[in-house]
C-alpha cells in the first residue's frame, strides 16, 4: 500500500484542523475547573514549546483520592546556538523561581527547560519570555526545533561564523503563523485563509515529526552532529574562515523497544555547500521531508527513515533540484571528541571563557554542595560576556574580559560550582525522567549520579580513573540523551531496569549495539566490571572504549541504523 492510501496518523488531522496551531488553546486556558487542556490541544501545545505533564511520584497518591492528576506545564525555550546575555538568564531564572519548581534544567540541546508551571501561571510565564525578547515557538512539535551550533571557546571568529549559520537557518525555518502571540500574548488576531501566505514554507500540516538541525566545528563533534535530521560540518579555508560546509541528513536516535522496525540512525554526508548556500539547502531538506515523509505513521515519520525508504541519491537530487545548489563532493574533516573543554580557555580575542560541570544539567542549589542558582544569578549581574549553553548539557560563562576572570573565578569558588569531576562523569549524561517525563519506563537524571559513583569506584579498582568513557541514560528508549551513540549507554526498560549497548564510537560517528537486557543495579555493575578488567589488561595503546569492546568481541560494530538491531546481545562475556 503506498502512503497516499494509508490513514493518516492522527496528528495530522489535528494539525489540518488546527487553523495555523490555534485548536482551541485560547479557551482551554480560560478553565479553571482542570489543571489539564483537551488532548488534541496538547498536541498542538507543543509547537508553542511546551508539554502537559503531571508529577509521577505523587500519581498514585493523588488517584487513591480521587484527585485530578498533579498537572504543570514543562516550557522549553528557543535558543539558537545555545547563546544568551546574562540579562536573558537572571529573566528567565526569574521565571523558573516565581513560576516554575525553582529549578532550571540544561537541555542536551542547547537550551533551558523550566518545569511545575501551572496553567493558571503559562499566559504570565510567557509574556515575561517574551520581555526578555526569548521564545518558545517552535521549541517542540513537528516543525524545525532550537537550531544547535559548537560553542567553540578557543575560536572566536570561527564560532561567530557557525551561529550566524545557525541563526539565519533558525530564523528562516521559524513558523510564521500569528497563533503565538494572539494565544500568549493578547495579540491582533489574524486567522488567514490562504495556507502560502500563512506558512509558506510548512503549509497547514507543518511536518510529519519533529526536525532538527546542528552546526559542527571540527575537531569538537561536541554538538552530536550525526545525531540530527541535518548538520552542517564546517570546513575552513586557509585564512581560519569558514568557506562552507559538509552537509549531513537522515540521523535521530527515538526507537521503541521491541519493535526492530524503529532504530536510531547516524546521518549520512551527502555532500559540500558554500557558506552562503546553507540557508538555500536548509529550506530544501525540510520541503523534501515535509513531501515525503510518512504521514501515516509517526514511529516511521522522521528523515531518517524518509531516507532509507527513497534511497540518498534520490533524496540528494531532490535537494538540489529545489535549492539549485549543486552540491560537490565532502570534503575531508576529522572528529575527535564530543566533549566540552573544561575550565577556562583562551580565545583569539583575548577573552576567556569558563565551561563550568553541571551535572545531568540540573541548576539548583544543592544543600552543602554547588549553590547553582544563587551562584549563576551572581555572575549574571556582573558579567559583560554572554552564557554559552552547551550539548553536554554544561554552561560557559563566555567572553570574559580578561580583567573579569578574577572575579568569576571568586564567585565560582564562592558558590562551589564545579568546574570539573571524573573523566566519566564529565562524560556522562541524563534526560530528564521522572517524574516529569509521561514517557519515561525508568528513572534517569536522579539515577545516573550514584551509579557513576559506583563506576567510577569500579574503574579505580583496574587503574582506569583517568580514562575517558562516554556514558549515557535515558529513562526510555526515545534518546533524548543520546544514549546510542554513547561507549557506555542505558535505556530504560521498567522500573530499574535498563538495556545496555556498546561499541559507539569516542567522537560520535558511529552507533552502539544492544550488549544486555534488563539489568538492576547490581547487574550492571556485575556486567561492566570483567568488561572493565578486559579492557584494562588488553586494550592497544590509546584505544577507546567503545572501540575495544568491538575489538574484543563483546559486541559487533553499527554501520548503521538499518544494522542496529543485527547481531545483539553478549557476545564475549568476560
Ligand atoms: C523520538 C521521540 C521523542 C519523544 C517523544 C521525546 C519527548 C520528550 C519529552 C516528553 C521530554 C520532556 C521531558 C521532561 O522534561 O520532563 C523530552 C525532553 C527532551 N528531549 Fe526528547 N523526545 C524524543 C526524542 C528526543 C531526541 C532523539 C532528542 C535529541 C537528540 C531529544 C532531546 C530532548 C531534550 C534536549 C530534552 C530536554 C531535556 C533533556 O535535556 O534531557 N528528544 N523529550
Ligand atoms: S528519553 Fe524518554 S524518558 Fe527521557 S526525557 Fe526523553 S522521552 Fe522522557
Amino acid at each position: 500500500m503506498t502512503t497516499a492510501t494509508k490513514e493518516l496518523a492522527r496528528n495530522e488531522h489535528i494539525k489540518d484542523a488546527s487553523r495555523y496551531l490555534r485548536g482551541t488553546l485560547a479557551e482551554g486556558l480560560q478553565q479553571e475547573i482542570t489543571g489539564a487542556i483537551v488532548e488534541d490541544d496538547q498536541q498542538l501545545v507543543k509547537f508553542h514549546g511546551m508539554y502537559l505533564q503531571d508529577d509521577r511520584d505523587l500519581r498514585a497518591e493523588r488517584g487513591k483520592k480521587k484527585m485530578e492528576k498533579a498537572f504543570s506545564f514543562m516550557i522549553r525555550l528557543r535558543i539558537p546556538g545555545g547563546v544568551c546575555t546574562p540579562q536573558q538568564f537572571l529573566q528567565v531564572q526569574h521565571i523558573a523561581q516565581v513560576y516554575g519548581n525553582d529549578t532550571m534544567r540544561l537541555t542536551t540541546r542547547q537550551t533551558f527547560q523550566l518545569h511545575g508551571i501551572i496553567k493558571s501561571n503559562l499566559k504570565a510565564t510567557m509574556r515575561e519570555i517574551d520581555d526578555a525578547l526569548l521564545t518558545t515557538i517552535a521549541a517542540c512539535g513537528d516543525v524545525n526545533r532550537n537550531v544547535m551550533s559548537v560553542t567553540n571557546p578557543l575560536q572566536s571568529r570561527v564560532h561567530a561564523q557557525a551561529y550566524e549559520t545557525g541563526k539565519a537557518i533558525s530564523d528562516h525555518l521559524i513558523p510564521e503563523t500569528t497563533a503565538y502571540r494572539e494565544i500568549w500574548l493578547d495579540g491582533e488576531k489574524i486567522v488567514g485563509s490562504d495556507e502560502e501566505v500563512v506558512e509558506p514554507i510548512y503549509g497547514k500540516t507543518y511536518l510529519p515529526r519533529k526536525f532538527k538541525v546542528v552546526i559542527a566545528v571540527p575537531p569538537s563533534n561536541e554538538v552530536d552532529v550525526f545525531a540530527h535530521d541535518l548538520g552542517y560540518i564546517a570546513i575552513l579555508n586557509e585564512d581560519g574562515n569558514i568557506e562552507g560546509y559538509n552537509v549531513t541528513v537522515g540521523g535521530g536516535m527515538g526507537m521503541t523497544h521491541g519493535q526492530p522496525e524503529t532504530y536510531p540512525r547516524t546521518a549520512d554526508v551527502m555532500g559540500y555547500c558554500k557558506f552562503d548556500e546553507t540557508v538555500k539547502i536548509a529550506e530544501a531538506v525540510l520541503t523534501v521531508q515535509r513531501d515525503w515523509g510518512d504521514r501515516t505513521n509517526r514511529a516511521h515519520a522522521r528523515l531518517k527513515y524518509t531516507i532509507e525508504d527513497r534511497g540518498l541519491d534520490a533524496f540528494r537530487a531532490e535537494v538540489e533540484k529545489r535549492s539549485g545548489v549543486k552540491l560537490d563532493a565532502p570534503k575531508p574533516y576529522i572528529f575527535d571528541s564530543m566533549s566540552d573543554r573544561y575550565g577556562w580557555t583562551e580565545s583569539e580575542n583575548g577573552n576567556g571563557h569558563l565551561t563550568l560541570f553541571v551535572q545531568n544539567g540540573r541548576i539548583r542549589d544543592i544543600p552543602g554542595g554547588p549553590q547553582w542558582m544563587t551562584g549563576l544569578k551572581k555572575i549574571a549581574e556582573t558579567l559583560q560576556g554572554e552564557f554559552r549553553l552547551t550539548a553536554n548539557q554544561n554552561i560557559i560563562i563566555s567572553n570574559v574580559q580578561p580583567d573579569q576572570h578574577w572575579d568569576m573565578d571568586k564567585l565560582v569558588a564562592q558558590y562551589k560550582l564545579t568546574r570539573d569531576a571524573s573523566p566519566v562523569r564529565k562524560n556522562s549524561m541524563a534526560c530528564v525522567a521522572l517524574p516529569t517525563c509521561g514517557l519515561a519506563l525508568a528513572e534517569s537524571e536522579r539515577y545516573l549520579p550514584d551509579l557513576i559513583t559506583e563506576i567510577e569506584e569500579r574503574l579505580a579498582s583496574h587503574g582506569l580513573t583517568d580514562n575517558e568513557i562516554v556514558i549515557r541514560m535515558t529513562g526510555c528508549p526515545n534518546g533524548c540523551a543520546r544514549p546510542y551513540l554513547a561507549e557506555i549507554g542505558f535505556v530504560g526498560k521498567t522500573p530499574g531496569k535498563y538495556n545496555m549497548y556498546l561499541g559507539a564510537a569516542f567522537d560520535g560517528s558511529r552507533l552502539s549495539k544492544l550488549y544486555a537486557e534488563d539489568l538492576d543495579h547490581k547487574g550492571i555493575v556485575a556486567t561492566l566490571d570483567p568488561i572493565f578488567a578486559a579492557y584494562k589488561n588488553e586494550r592497544q595503546e590509546g584505544e577507546h572504549f567503545g572501540d575495544f569492546t568491538i575489538r574484543a568481541g563483546f559486541v559487533a560494530p553499527t554501520s548503521n541504523g538499518a544494522d542496529f538491531h543485527v547481531n545483539t546481545g553478549a557476545k564475549r562475556t568476560a
